[in-house]
């Protein structure tokens, strides 16, 4: 099967940003597209210009500062795609491309809402008027910049027959790109995968443009429903680092790029993202937003690649890929570690012993029982595990 290109689209400028609680600075956002940059992302969605001045001046800078930048590039061929985000408003609009312009390839994103519970308790519109709205901003958006991609906000809770009649329409007035999103992350794959066949089955002029899918995570289902609509035809993602955003976030990017790179033959797409910089990227933003990573989060949490328990910790010993899936240092961790606590084993510790310079020659055997008894009496009241200064004291109580 011969791949295609995956379009990586990361919002977590924009759509991340709307995390609660989050505000990023103009130099926090323009360290974070750079990095994102350097990370391979096809297109950096910089932000939100007409919400504020501070946004404007982040995602002009963003536009001057990254959208000519090669450096970690250089297999890609060209810079990111510098982005901003618009409701179907002419002044919206006209923001964006005032901030993003300067940038050698720039996008203007307008979105209105299709469901007609927005339509209906939000915008107060009726469907017609919502198709008029989105050929009008689609058109002016056309008229200022080739690259326009459209977002039908609640996508996935929209009447599909209306769905496809204003995707239509807005392909006809221009839009080169067409968003999906699963705006309150209410779709199980199968039903998202589904909707997204049908809309490129049905929809006209649907082979002049790029699908993108943009889910959000309310029921834990973001990555698995964009992975279904990468089956379905889309090609374009939009996801944030560390899954950052709205609620309980966007689909990680991350989980989708090492899905992709891990199991590449279930999919038909390859990336283009250097996984070496997903760990430091992950730990700038988590920095940088004051949002924490939970231990257990998918590739990038702090218990991603530690191993605990004495059966895995010996597995790992006589070879990684008994509990390993992922070569840690592809995804820029240095080393896999043990966490050393009560239910560690003897080739564990002896595994740490080593490391820190104690040879296995140095112990009777007698000696071991002992400094495996005392490490078990440690391990069962320290809960945070036993650490390298632990050990050093345990053996030298031993030796004495
Ligand atoms: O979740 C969503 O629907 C969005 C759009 C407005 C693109 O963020
Ligand atoms: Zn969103």
């Amino acid at each position: 099967m011969q791949k295609e290109k995956l379009i990586i689209l990361d919002t977590s400028l924009r759509d991340g940003e709307q995390s609660p609680g989050v505000t990023l600075n103009v130099e926090e956002k323009v360290a974070i597209a750079k990095q994102l940059s350097r990370l391979g992302v096809d297109v950096i969605e910089a932000g939100f210009p007409i919400a504020s001045p501070g946004d404007f001046l982040a995602v002009e800078k963003i536009a001057q500062e990254v959208g000519s930048l090669m450096e970690g590039r250089e297999a890609i061929g060209k810079p990111a795609v510098i982005c901003g985000f618009a409701r179907a408003l002419k002044k919206d609009i006209q923001a964006v491309y005032d901030a993003v312009k300067i940038a050698k390839h720039h996008r203007i994103h307008v979105s209105i809402a299709t469901s007609d519970i927005h339509l209906e308790h939000k915008l107060k519109i009726s469907r017609e008027k919502c198709l008029e709205k989105a050929v009008e901003a689609v058109s002016f958006s056309k008229s200022l910049c080739e690259d326009v991609e459209f977002g039908a906000e609640d996508a996935s809770r929209s009447d599909p027959i209306f769905l496809i009649k204003i995707l239509g329409a807005v392909i006809d007035a221009g839009a080169t790109t067409i968003n999906i999103p699963d705006t309150v992350g209410y779709k199980t794959p199968a039903e998202f995968g589904n909707l997204i066949k049908y809309v490129v089955d049905n929809t006209v002029g649907a082979k002049d443009v790029i699908w993108s899918v943009h889910c959000h995570d309310d029921l834990g289902l973001a990555t698995a429903n964009t992975l279904a609509g990468i089956s379905n035809g889309a090609r374009q993602v939009e996801v944030t680092i560390n899954g950052i955003g709205e609620r309980a976030g966007n689909a990680a990017l991350e989980e989708i790029v090492m899905n992709i790179s891990t199991r590449a033959s279930s999919h038909p797409v390859f990336h283009d993202i250097n996984t070496r910089l997903l760990s430091s990227i992950s730990k700038m933003v988590s920095d940088m937003t004051g949002m924490l990573v939970q231990p257990n989060k998918a590739i990038v949490g702090k218990n991603a690649f530690l191993h605990e328990s004495g059966i895995h910790q010996d597995g790992i010993l006589k070879n990684r890929e008994t509990y390993e899936i992922i070569n840690p240092e592809d995804v820029g961790v240095l080393a896999s570690k043990f966490h050393l606590g009560k239910h560690s084993g003897r080739h564990a510790i002896q595994f740490r012993l080593e490391e820190l310079g104690y040879s296995p020659s140095s112990f009777s055997s007698e000696q071991k029982d002992k400094l495996l008894a005392k490490f078990k009496k440690i391990a069962d009241c320290k809960r945070s595990g036993v650490t390298n200064s632990d050990l050093h004291e345990i053996v030298c109580s031993i030796l004495s």
